[in-house]
């Protein structure tokens, strides 16, 4: 049996952990600092499982020596973002969070793939990639599928149309300069650009742009889950089966879209070794742009953990 880690047993870990042992791919350990948490909700979500069909293990626990010969490692712990709040300002904490847990990741599953969920999203990716020396295709962030299923989400909204024939891509940094590709987000094959006009697809690009803080200011304390989890799930599960999905994740680029030493959110394929391949795509120069100011956005965080 496969076996995932999820560290944090908030919104995110927790309902990760729930689309995981429904999709009955792996065994489960969740981690987190407050004890009893996660020990509580993996019993919840274990005795779910004969009415859900899943029949795998969900295990709560404070000790990390228990993620021992994971697949793949889900960091989500941290503090999540609050009202008004940046997702820059999460910087230092999150970080050494990351940091904690990644020296954990080394001690105990040094085989496993990372995947990073804790925001700024970027940021951490890189600092854990940094911190553990782990190899580029092993160390990713789950950015662009959650911002690409938002923007697909408000595709078939504003048509009226199925989800299931919308495709979307976003790019860049998990963030404000994030980089939704209208060129290459298509509904059934067919170019955005011919289903919509201008101001409307960039109406829907900024919806997409804010969605995480359209959310937040709804809930007023706490952060998107469901989403997000999904994502999660469906890259874990690309992992798992080794399906090699094509998916945007924030990912370690040498030289790629002209950007060096730098996790950013691109195009990957994703199978049982992580990150197999990075897919680079022909952007406009206006997309080019756009990319550059998302990574100087994403470098400017990355300089202020180096220093
Ligand atoms: N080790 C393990 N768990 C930790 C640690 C640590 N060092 N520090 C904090 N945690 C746990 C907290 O105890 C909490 O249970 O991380 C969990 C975070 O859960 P929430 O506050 O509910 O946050 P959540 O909504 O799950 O978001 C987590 O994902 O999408 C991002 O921006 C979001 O960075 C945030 C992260």
């Amino acid at each position: 049996m496969n076996k995932v880690a999820v560290i944090g047993s908030g919104n995110v870990g927790a309902t990760t952990v729930q689309r995981l042992a429904e999709l009955n791919i792996a065994d489960i350990v969740m981690v987190d600092i407050v004890e009893g948490l996660p020990q509580g909700k993996a019993l919840d979500i274990l005795q779910a499982a004969p009415l859900m069909g899943y029949d795998v293990d969900v295990k709560g626990t404070n000790d990390y020596a228990d993620i021992a010969g994971s697949d793949v490692v889900v960091i989500t712990a941290g503090i999540a973002r609050k009202p008004g709040m940046s997702r820059d300002d999460l910087l230092a904490t999150n970080i050494k969070i990351t940091q904690q847990i990644c020296a954990s990741i080394e001690q105990y599953a040094p085989d496993a793939i990372i995947m990073t969920v804790t925001n700024p999203l970027d940021i951490i990716t890189y600092a854990a990639l940094r911190c553990t020396q782990f190899d580029r295709n092993k160390v990713f962030g789950m950015s662009g599928l959650l911002d690409s299923s938002r923007f697909a989400s408000f595709i078939a909204k504003e048509l009226n149309c199925s989800v299931k024939d919308v495709c979307a891509m976003v790019l860049g940094g998990h963030g404000d300069s994030m980089v939704p590709l209208p060129e290459y987000s298509t509904v059934s094959g067919v170019p955005l650009s011919k289903l919509m006009d201008e101001a409307t697809i960039e109406r829907i690009v900024n919806r997409t742009i804010n969605a995480g803080a359209e959310i937040v200011a709804y809930m007023k304390s706490g952060s998107a889950f469901y989403a997000p989890s999904a994502a999660i799930a469906t890259m874990v599960e690309s992992i798992l089966n080794d399906t090699k999905r094509i998916v945007p994740a924030s990912a370690f680029l040498n030289g790629e879209y002209g950007q060096h030493d730098i996790c950013l959110g691109v195009p990957v394929k994703l199978g049982k070794n992580g990150v197999e391949e990075i897919i680079e795509l022909e952007l406009t120069k206006q997309e080019m742009e756009a990319l550059q100011r998302s990574a100087d956005a994403v470098r400017e965080g990355i300089s202020k953990i180096r220093s």
